[in-house]
């Protein structure tokens, strides 16, 4: 009896280690865009938080992080970071509405960035990873910036892969699993159909062309991906095709929630949604002077920042003063992120300047009315969750077009911030604050975004520990991964169907043609001698 209850107890311990078994998971985040990182260490941080080892390789200093997070940082010297300020204001200051152009136009800057993350996984610190044998992972979660190449370190270090996406599903990360693309129904990134409609002529030929546009652009990036890949792994013969390592991804999980966001479309089982991954689920306490200056705003309050990228001095000074002599004249209180308190752009009793912004709790706040922000599309997730009307001033990249799909869905207005005017200012300010349109709208779609049936925290979790105890995901891969153009979309066969009909046609005419001259014609000619 006794060792019987022993036995259960011996056997319920183990089962109870077995089941919360901590893994080892490598996350490579080397991008240099802070927004990111944001995005990949907030998944980073739910598994750190489950209990799991995790491990993260970064470029750049991450904001988000866990105590028990293992940081390998290889920063760019301070040469490099004044290079990618000075960009990233050069850009702040050029008109980059069409997003193939700008991305063509930052091909340089591409080019910087694809050697700064190359070199990143080279450092010797990274290596040993790999080379020191007393390493094992269980898992890989690649961090996406274009970076194809560092799927080889999974091959490495042994161990499947799920890429940790910052975009919703689209032409550049659908081939890694086999999702379908879908141009007739699905269009091009934040463009919207109408509810209740299908895709237009004009609107599937705009999808189409920008398709188009942008294979020319990725196969840069594919040719720069199998230099640095070679590159990187040139030591070991054995290693595979990059092509090989791309077909190999057990999963991605995407940034994005087609069911509030939209374009509904179908994915496959191994596209994971996790939008809104990096906001929590509950604010934590503000700074007592945020609290209070917030607290005590009677009329509302308004968030102005400009995203992590695009500091203040980026911004042309006669712009700064335009922005200030608006929102000092205002009866609502101004929170404005501002890197330089020594030079600010000016004092007023509404304002108050931070150098740091938990925007996340700010956000939350109820006082918080309108939401001025550079439509990075982290910030406008962070305000779509907590249902703020916002005035989206895009500078470059991806912004322009976030900002229009905002607009379009009717959560607030946008303007761009190189014509930045006062009077045109001040009333899409006091359009958002007085028309309760914007705050509804938005309000609505914040109930939609909110409601699932696991969060995305639960999903990061589960998904990544279903690879974990499979080794993988071989099983719900999808065959398209290994289709050409021409065979997943069965050109072959209708071109196969084409001949077929065309051969029947001609056929069909010599026969007609022959039968004709056999009766038609000799019953003619029988009558015409039947005559004489
Ligand atoms: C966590 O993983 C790192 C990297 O492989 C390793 O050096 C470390 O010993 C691991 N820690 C634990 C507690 O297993
Ligand atoms: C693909 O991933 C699986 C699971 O991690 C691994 O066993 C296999 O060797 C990988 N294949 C290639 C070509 O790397
Ligand atoms: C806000 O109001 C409280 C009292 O309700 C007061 O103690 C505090 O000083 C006020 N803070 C600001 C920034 O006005």
């Amino acid at each position: 009896m006794a060792t019987n209850r022993f036995l259960f107890l011996a056997v319920a311990i183990v089962a109870l280690i077995g089941g919360t078994q901590s893994a080892n998971i490598l996350g490579l985040f080397p991008s240099l865009s802070t927004s990111h990182l944001i995005i990949q260490m907030s998944a980073a941080k739910v598994l750190a938080e489950r209990g799991h080892n995790v491990t993260v390789v970064t470029v750049l200093k991450p904001v988000v992080t866990h105590k028990s997070i293992n940081e390998i940082i290889v920063p760019l010297t301070k040469e490099e970071a004044q290079q990618m300020s000075d960009t990233i204001k050069e850009m702040s200051r050029s008109d980059n509405s069409n997003m193939v152009l700008s991305m063509l136009r930052m091909s340089g800057q591409m080019d910087f960035m694809f050697k700064k993350m190359a070199e990143a996984l080279k450092d010797d610190r990274v290596r040993d990873l790999y080379l020191n044998k007393g390493n094992k992972f269980d898992l890989v979660l690649s961090g996406y910036f274009m970076n194809d190449f560092q799927l080889g370190f999974a091959r490495k270090v042994n161990a499947p892969v799920i890429i940790v996406a910052t975009m919703p599903p689209n032409q550049m990360l659908n081939p890694f699993i086999g999702n379908p693309l879908e141009l007739s129904y699905v269009p091009s990134m934040d463009d919207s159909v109408e509810k209740g409609k299908g895709m237009s002529f004009r609107q599937r030929m705009s999808t189409l062309v920008a398709s188009l546009s942008f294979r020319v652009l990725t196969h840069i990036f594919d040719r720069n991906n199998r230099n640095l890949y070679k590159e990187l792994f040139a030591d070991d013969p054995n290693m595979p095709e990059l092509s090989e390592m791309v077909k190999n991804t057990s999963m991605v999980f995407f940034a994005s929630h087609a069911l509030s966001e939209g374009p509904i479309r179908p994915n496959v089982p191994a596209a994971i949604e996790i939008g809104g991954i990096q906001v929590k689920d509950k604010p934590d306490p503000l700074p007592q002077n945020m609290a209070d200056f917030l607290g005590n705003a009677t009329d509302g309050a308004i968030l102005l920042s400009l995203g992590s990228n695009v500091k203040g001095s980026h911004i042309r000074p006669d712009t700064v003063t335009k922005m200030f002599n608006v929102l000092s004249k205002l009866k609502q209180r101004v929170i404005w992120k501002w890197e330089d308190l020594e030079k600010t752009p000016g004092q007023s009793d509404n304002i108050l300047y931070s150098k740091w912004l938990p925007q996340d709790d700010i956000l939350a706040h109820p006082k918080i009315k309108l939401f001025i922000n550079h439509a990075g599309k982290g910030g406008i997730t962070e305000a779509q969750y907590h249902g703020k009307p916002m005035l989206s001033l895009p500078v470059f990249g991806d912004q322009p077009g976030n900002a229009e799909g905002m607009v379009k869905k009717g959560f607030g207005l946008t303007q761009s911030l190189l014509t930045l005017e006062e009077q045109p200012f001040q009333e899409a300010i006091q359009e958002i604050l007085t028309n309760p349109k914007y705050a509804q709208k938005v309000a609505t779609f914040s109930s939609l975004y909110r409601d699932r049936p696991m969060s995305s925290r639960e999903l990061v979790v589960y998904w990544s520990e279903y690879v974990i105890r499979h080794h993988g995901a071989a099983h719900l891969q999808s065959p398209l991964v290994h289709m050409n153009f021409i065979a997943a979309n069965n050109l072959d066969l209708y071109a196969l169907i084409a001949v077929i009909l065309v051969i029947v046609l001609l056929l069909f005419k010599a026969v007609v043609k022959y039968l004709y001259k056999r009766f038609v014609s000799k019953s003619k000619k029988a009558s015409k001698q039947k005559q004489h």
